[in-house]
């Protein structure tokens, strides 16, 4: 493997390529995640599907730790951030080398939201390891999908046994919705926002066309 650090000159292909979703539990991001991955593909685009934290042996692991294990937020934080590592240099990186696509469920702006904004961390906090982890390495597309947490929550109602973060109280919810409004009124040309309390079908056909441009604009 070469260099894991991505120079200035590689930073673009790379980045072109990532695609993350992102949004609290329940918002929709499983929902629309294959059909992104089909869209790609019917471009011609072969497409890795992956998850954070998790996407390897030793990533899965620290996911198992960090959901069934009270921890301090500062150890929260690193784990989540010693996953994204492994992830990025086993998984990501990687496939974005050979030119592939990488759908990622939940990212760095997952951190800001959930560290940062819900464990009261601060952004600077996580942007300070985001530096250290993917210095210079974001994507270029993000779909957030935006709910508020009482809805979200009836969603998941159905769901056997909330993890230890999707049992946190409302007001932790809150933040985090508000931790990834205010990272994507920061970088409106990353982030589509979408109004995820609108139906699936909805979604579907904004998703597309935001695709479709992006497919445009990267020339692929
Ligand atoms: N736009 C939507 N409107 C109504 N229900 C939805 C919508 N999107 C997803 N759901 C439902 O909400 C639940 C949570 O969706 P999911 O995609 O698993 O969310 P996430 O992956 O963000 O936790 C699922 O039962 C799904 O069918
Ligand atoms: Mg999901």
């Amino acid at each position: 493997m070469t260099s894991l650090e991505p120079g200035p000159d590689r930073v673009l292909p790379r980045g072109a390529r990532f695609i993350t979703v992102e949004g609290i539990d329940g918002a929709g991001k499983s929902s629309h995640i294959a059909a992104i991955a089909d869209r790609l593909r019917a471009h011609g685009a072969t497409v890795v599907v992956t998850r954070e934290p998790g996407g390897t042996t030793v990533g899965e692991a620290i996911r198992g730790l960090f959901l069934d294990h009270g921890m301090s937020p500062d150890t929260e934080t690193l784990l989540v951030f010693a996953a994204r590592r492994e992830h990025l240099e086993r998984v990501v990186w990687p496939a974005l080398d050979r030119g592939e696509w990488v759908v990622c469920d939940r990212f760095t702006d997952a951190t800001v939201a959930y560290q940062g904004h819900g464990r009261g961390l601060g952004a600077a906090r996580v942007d300070a390891l985001a530096e250290w982890v993917h210095p210079g390495f974001l994507p270029r597309l993000t779909f957030l999908f935006d709910l508020a947490p009482e809805v979200a929550r009836t969603r998941v109602a159905g769901r056997s046994g909330l993890d230890r973060i999707e049992a946190e109280a409302q007001g932790f919810h809150e933040r985090v919705r508000e931790g990834y409004l205010v990272r994507a009124a920061a970088e409106p040309a990353r982030f589509c926002l979408l109004d995820a309390a609108l139906p699936i079908e909805v979604l579907r056909e904004t998703i597309a066309r935001r695709l479709d441009r992006h497919l445009a604009e990267v020339g692929a």
